[in-house]
């Protein structure tokens, strides 16, 4: 048989999706790699998780057949090649997964015929060269292959629950812990006998032989958290094949690495290493990471410690230290972008299009690494040179920490050296780190109260979204030094539950209430509010007069102005961070806010900092908003549904099944509990103070708004005013009066620099004529006002040329102290040091200094002593002449 020709990566993608078109599929486009609303799961790791609800039933898409190319990341969560990668042939982070659906349409009978069509008839393998596998107990399918598509039985490997539990088997797949799952079978390519490895289910599978390009799921029930099958409303198909290994076989390669796309991708990373060998391991593993990177910041995805970025994070600087490796020590990762786009940015727009963004995302990154990259190389070589096999979880540790190497990049260095590392110690520096750094917490325990007590009580009903105050509430419960108490009585400092109260505790970054708790003849400052074990409103002040008894009922008024002032900070918090959003970029997430009376704070991811345009942009749309004075409406709703309604929820942040959503205008919708103005306008004015970094990756914007925006541009018109008066002008034309001075600074000073060296140069002729005749030396002793240590060298130079054989000191004066310089020259050189003369000089007046023998420098105290010690000089030099 012929040898087919090869089929480029892009013409197979091509050719399956219109294959699944002819069979009355619907072609959907991929899904990012962060799954929308689904946190059982870190990353998108294969075709159908973008279809899991409409296998559970509760979505319905509208289609009952579908297939797509879908990008996929194994890296963190149950499904990790990471550490594989660079070390096999086959294993990627990143990898694109060609998959056709049945959502309760056709089985097992089309779904095998249609994947035995596409790959022998389509694509010509021969049929020699596949064999399959399927799970022990699915007569059907081993019939199907079997009967109906003629594969003989020595061909079709029946496997059992090889993982060690029922349904733990090569050919039972789930998609994570819970979740949809069921048998499938596998297809198996043959690459010859000149590899080693031996057919699926025999002791060499692992082998490099036959490798696995398809699976065929027969999806069929919903694995429930205690481990139990439930069934899947419909039975469904769920097929994934390797887009890179089936490009290996249809390109008649064996490693994944020899495919067109990698191809090219390892031939830019060997440019930007400058690395001549392409078989090189560590330009697989850039080549692989530079997709998995470039994906995951084109999904939304930003370095940084916790989390998806976290995971990002380390594939980026595990490239890093394999481009050092290589000898690259300057950022190069992100040059590789553009060749990434050339090779995948046409299947892959969003990719095209977010170029730029994904440069200098890496680009950062790179950077920020660079700073501490070489030095942690240069301690884990120490470390390792002193361990003995084992790197130890203290210094592990302290890569992380320091040096910024993720543990798994450490462990991954050290498996290169035949090393491994203290993973159970590495965990027990970071809980001690972590301890430490909650025992400095400055709120550590403040909102802590005796289980007991917790138990006893309802949870606090909360009046504030209508109310500031209110009358007959009850106190439920007393804290005094962190403990319950039935009264307390006046200049007590203490804790105050009630069972229903308008103040607010601080939560989702709003401060809490302040305010006043009466009852006749007693009165309970408050001064904060938090909340106590997580449900209970905590009033923390001091008892004014009077006292206070469990059971007493009061009138709890909230300090209004206070509230409202809080109030145009949390709402111009939320129109901040959807214009941020839509100036910036979707990539903005929260990631910290405190809503406080007088300014708000707004922490966001982002990887550099905002341009003057952008900040200006920004308050423009915040304070349109403002103008449109649209009311600020709540809804409470199920969490669902919420997000339907396109509410953003906080990544990170627990919700009740119940929440408030909050939509002001068409750009903001967040799920919120604070307290909110009823109408934009109510902000008045929002104006941005400040725009800083705060650690990496994070940005923060300080804004203030109403009163405090007032109050601000007012101060600012205040110092512009006093600036203006200073210039003797007006506001208006300050900058072209500072203009003016600073051109007239400029000229003055250059004025200034040409009369000091005429000075200077008339004051050494002047000196020169001064010297003292010690034999055929020429010695010079002399204080000189103003001259600083620079003029004084110059000065000395010029003596020097002008008297030949001399011995200089010179000493200039200024508030106070003296610059010292000596030099000598011609005859005097070999005989006087200059750096002993400039010692005995300083030592004189509480100095120091020293240098060459021609030339040395130092200082000391202005005063008659240094006169004194510079009239000195010529019996010293004539005691070293004679
Ligand atoms: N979901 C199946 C897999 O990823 C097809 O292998």
């Amino acid at each position: 048989m012929n040898t087919p020709s090869k089929i480029s990566t892009a013409q197979i993608r091509r050719d399956f999706l219109e294959f699944f078109r002819g069979k009355g599929h619907t072609i959907v486009p991929s899904a990012p790699l962060v799954p929308a609303n689904d946190p059982t799961l870190l990353f998108t790791n294969s075709g159908m998780v973008q279809f899991k609800n409409v296998f559970l039933g509760s979505e319905k898409p509208g289609y009952v057949r579908a297939a797509d190319v879908q990008r996929c990341l194994r890296a963190g969560g149950k499904h990790n090649d990471l550490d594989q990668v660079g070390y096999t042939a086959r294993h990627h982070t990143f990898f694109e997964m060609l998959g056709n659906w049945s959502f309760g349409d056709y089985f097992k009978d089309d779904a095998i015929a249609w994947a035995w069509e596409l790959l022998t008839g389509v694509w010509g393998l021969p049929a020699e060269r596949l064999l399959v596998t399927v799970y022990h107990t699915d007569d059907e399918a081993y019939d199907l292959w079997h009967r109906k598509i003629g594969i003989p039985a020595e061909r079709i490997v029946r496997i059992g629950d090889n993982k060690g539990a029922p349904f733990a088997s090569d050919n039972f797949w789930q998609m994570a812990d819970t979740g949809p799952c069921g048998p499938c079978t596998e297809i198996f390519y043959d690459h010859g006998e000149q590899h080693f490895g031996g057919p699926p289910g025999s002791p060499d599978e692992d082998g490099d032989r036959y490798i696995e390009i398809w699976n065929l799921v027969f999806m069929q029930f919903d694995r429930q958290p205690d481990g139990s099958l439930a069934p899947l409303p419909a039975p469904c198909v769920d097929t994934g094949m390797g887009l890179e290994r089936l490009a290996a076989v249809l390109q008649h390669a064996h490693s994944n690495y020899e495919i067109d796309i990698f191809s090219r991708l390892i031939a830019a990373a060997a440019q930007y290493t400058g690395t001549t060998d392409l078989n090189n391991k560590s330009l697989r593993v850039i080549a692989d990471h530079i997709r998995a990177c470039s994906f995951l910041i084109v999904d939304g995805v930003l370095p940084a410690n916790e989390g998806r970025g976290y995971v990002l994070r380390r594939i980026i600087r595990r490239a890093l230290r394999h481009g050092w490796m290589l000898g690259q020590k300057q950022p190069f990762f992100h040059r590789m972008v553009a060749t990434l786009v050339e090779t995948m940015g046409e299947a892959y727009p969003e990719l095209a299009a977010k170029q730029q963004f994904v440069e200098r995302a890496l680009q950062a990154e790179e950077e920020r690494f660079a700073e501490t990259l070489d030095s942690g190389m240069r301690i884990f070589d120490e470390v390792a040179a002193r361990s003995s096999g084992t790197i130890p979880g203290g210094d592990a540790f302290r890569l992380y920490d320091t040096y910024g190497f993720p543990v798994d990049l450490t462990a991954d260095i050290a498996r290169e050296r035949g090393l491994s590392v203290d993973m159970a110690g590495f965990d027990a520096a970071m809980t001690q780190q972590r301890d430490t750094a909650r025992a400095a917490g400055k709120f550590g325990n403040t909102s802590t109260m005796p289980a007991e007590l917790a138990a006893q009580l309802a949870p606090t009903g909360f009046l504030g979204y209508d109310k500031l105050t209110e009358g007959g509430l009850e106190v439920v419960a007393l804290l005094r030094d962190g403990r319950p108490v039935d009264a307390i009585s006046a200049g007590d400092e203490a804790v105050v539950i009630l069972d229903r109260t308008p103040f607010y505790a601080e939560s989702g970054g709003q401060v809490g209430d302040a305010g006043e708790l009466d009852e006749s003849g007693t009165r309970f400052v408050v001064r904060d509010t938090v909340k106590f074990a997580g449900q209970f409103h905590g009033h923390l002040g001091t008892l004014g007069a009077g006292t206070l008894k469990r059971g007493d009922r009061v009138l709890a008024a909230v300090d209004a102005q206070r509230r409202a002032a809080t109030v145009l900070n949390h709402s111009a918090t939320h129109l901040l961070h959807a214009a941020l959003r839509s100036v910036v970029g979707e990539h903005v997430t929260q990631k910290g806010s405190l809503v406080a009376p007088d300014r708000l704070r707004f922490d966001f991811a982002h990887f550099q900092p905002l341009t003057a345009a952008e900040l200006a942009e920004i308050e423009r749309r915040v304070n349109a908003e403002v103008r449109g004075n649209h009311a600020a409406e709540v809804h409470n709703m199920g969490m669902q549904e919420a997000l339907d309604f396109g509410a953003l929820a906080l990544f990170g942040e627990k919700y009740g099944d119940q929440v408030r959503v909050l939509r002001m205008g068409a750009g903001s919708t967040e799920l919120c509990g604070g307290t909110h103005v009823s109408r934009t306008g109510d902000i008045g004015l929002f104006k941005i103070v400040s725009e800083g970094g705060v650690s990496a990756g994070v940005r923060r914007i300080e804004a203030v708004t109403g009163q405090g925006a007032l109050e601000y541009v007012a101060a600012e018109e205040r110092r512009l005013e006093e600036a203006a008066q200073l210039l003797g002008g007006n506001a208006a034309d300050v900058a072209d009066k500072i203009r003016v001075l600073l051109d007239r600074q400029k000229k003055l000073e250059r004025e200034l620099e040409s009369l000091k060296a005429k000075a200077a140069s008339g004051a050494t002729s002047d000196l020169a004529a001064s010297a003292i005749q010690i034999g055929d030396i020429r010695v010079i002793a002399t204080r000189l006002e103003g001259f600083d240590a620079k003029a004084l060298r110059d000065a000395i130079d010029r003596l020097k040329q002008q008297l030949g054989d001399a011995v200089i000191v010179l000493a200039g004066a200024s508030e106070g102290k003296a610059a010292l310089v000596a030099g000598v020259s011609g005859a005097a050189a070999g005989k006087v040091k200059a750096g002993e003369l400039l010692s005995h000089v300083a030592g004189q007046i509480n100095g120091k200094g020293g240098g060459r023998p021609d030339m040395a420098q130092g200082g000391g105290d202005d005063g008659p002593a240094l006169l004194q010690a510079l009239a000195g000089v010529a019996d010293w030099v004539e005691r070293k002449l004679s």
